[in-house]
């Protein structure tokens, strides 16, 4: 006999009469959320004929749609396995963009092009030489047509914001910079746009251990204020451990990913948190399934 013919039923009389009419309103918030990112056996292959070569390979993985706070999703992989080929998909750029075969849809939809629900910031310094650190912040803004004062307000702000100084970093250029000054303006020319979706490739690559660790403290505290959802590569494990709530680990070329792993949140200043043992005991663990990998292949 089975529990369920053993329990009685409560009373027949629904919580909701079945047949109320259900407001506008409720049909919106019951609606399902679509999936942030979604890969479905993705696999692309660059050239044609007997200079064809495949760099990624059936790639399928799902971002769902966390309300108010969005993922943060390390990429490791070793270099050529086609981790850039991944982010550049969802950026919609080519000519990463379009796969050879399979899906890659962004909040339900096919990608069809790049679009400002998608921000990108790259390892090398992508600002531009001939513009100075307020105006390279306030650049996105002005393509979208905001007023001159707005976007210099707002871009001051977020000089502030990564923490640098409005009043004596306003005005310098590019080459005026250090590398560590030149990636938070980089992060501040793309988030003064609120993409839902950052797409990070290697973006600390270049930095010093020390300014990086600041630099992850940085992006950790920008990003829980803006509930996007982060794709973030990089060769560290530390720093994919550190950052990451999940992370997907590649295989060599033509690069699948072979596992997804959840981490834990980091809840604590980079620095201090990456010397513990439970950090340190957790970084093994991931480098052993790399480096087994790794092994594996040679
Ligand atoms: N536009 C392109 N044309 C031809 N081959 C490319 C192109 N972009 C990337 N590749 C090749 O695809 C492979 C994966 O590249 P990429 O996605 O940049 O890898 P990763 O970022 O993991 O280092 C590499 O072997 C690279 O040389
Ligand atoms: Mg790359």
């Amino acid at each position: 006999m089975s529990n369920e013919a053993a329990e009685p039923k409560p009373a027949a009389e629904p919580a909701v009469p079945v047949a109320a009419p259900v407001p506008a309103a409720a049909t919106a918030v019951i609606a399902p959320r679509p999936n942030v990112v979604e890969f479905h056996q993705v696999s692309k292959t660059y050239g044609e004929g007997p200079k064809a070569y495949t760099a990624i390979k059936d790639v399928s993985f799902v971002v769902d749609d966390k309300p108010d706070r969005g993922e943060f999703i390390a990429i490791l992989g070793p270099s050529g396995c086609g981790k850039s080929t991944i982010l550049r998909m969802i950026a919609g750029l080519t000519p990463q963009f379009p796969a050879t075969t399979g899906t890659v849809r962004v909040f339900g939809k096919p990608v069809s092009s790049a679009g400002p629900d998608r921000g990108m910031v790259f390892q090398d310094y992508t600002s531009f030489d001939h513009l100075t650190v307020v105006d390279n912040i306030a650049f996105g803004l002005e393509c979208r047509g905001v007023a001159l004062a707005e976007r210099r307000e707002q871009a001051l702000a977020w000089i502030a914001r990564v923490g640098l100084d409005p009043a004596k970093d306003a005005g310098k250029f590019p080459h005026q910079l250090s590398g560590g000054m030149r990636q938070r303006v980089a992060i501040a020319r793309t988030l003064i746009l609120k993409p839902r979706i950052i797409l990070m490739d290697e973006p600390f690559g270049a930095l010093d251990p020390g300014t990086r660790y600041a630099m992850q403290d940085l992006l950790i505290s920008l990003w829980r204020e803006q509930q996007a959802t982060v794709f973030f590569i990089t060769h560290s494990i530390e720093e994919a451990v550190y950052l990451g709530d999940r992370v997907l680990i590649m295989s060599r070329a033509p690069g699948t990913i072979l596992h997804q792993l959840p981490l834990p949140h980091p809840d604590r200043p980079a620095k201090e948190m990456q010397r513990e043992p439970a950090f340190i005991e957790e970084v093994f663990r991931i480098r052993d399934i790399v480096d087994e990998l790794e092994d594996a292949k040679a």
